[in-house]
């Protein structure tokens, strides 16, 4: 599984987000505590997903986003909820994909080589409990396909996680 995970990841993202939700589902199987699972999806998504820059998660604590585990540069820890793209994905309570970061209102500039960002809300109980961020030097690098694809891998995330224990 492990070994497989270095591997070579298809271009077709079709073909792409079946494999990765295949490799997550057998990272997450049988482990509630959240942290080691994010830290984990976001080594998938790091090894699997090109022309990224940053992936990884904010978590709702006190009514705000608090960083979590992540791959890429260090990131600004604290984001109220309703700013930057992540804060707005919490607000609206769903996908924001954002094909130029430039030109959208709030942006929080984490990196500088970032271009275009999608940011998945992740629900437990009815409730948004944090956030799944990817970012790319690349204008307009997410579509259609990547948000079904990512909704799809926080779904697993989701079902497998403890949220409510997930500061422990
Ligand atoms: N750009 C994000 C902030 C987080 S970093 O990209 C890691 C935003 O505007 O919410």
């Amino acid at each position: 599984m492990f070994r497989e995970m270095t591997g070579e990841y298809p271009e077709d993202k079709k073909a792409l987000y079946p494999m990765l939700h295949n490799q997550l589902e057998a990272l997450v199987e049988g482990i509630p505590q959240v942290i080691p699972n994010l830290a984990n999806a976001a080594a998938l998504l790091w090894l699997g997903l090109k022309d990224i820059n940053w992936a990884g998660f904010y978590l709702m604590e006190d009514g705000q986003l608090v960083l979590g585990p992540f791959q890429g540069k260090p990131a600004c820890i604290y984001i109220p909820v309703g700013k930057g793209v992540c804060g707005a994905a919490v607000a609206r309570n769903e996908t924001v994909r954002v094909d130029d970061v430039h030109e959208f209102p709030g942006h929080i500039a984490c990196d500088s080589a970032s271009n275009s960002e999608i940011v998945v809300p992740i629900r437990s109980g009815g409730k948004v409990v944090g956030v799944l961020d990817i970012d790319s030097p690349t204008l307009r690098r997410f579509d259609d396909l990547d948000q079904e694809g990512l909704e799809g891998f926080v779904r697993i995330l989701e079902k497998a996680c403890d949220w409510d224990r997930w500061d422990r």
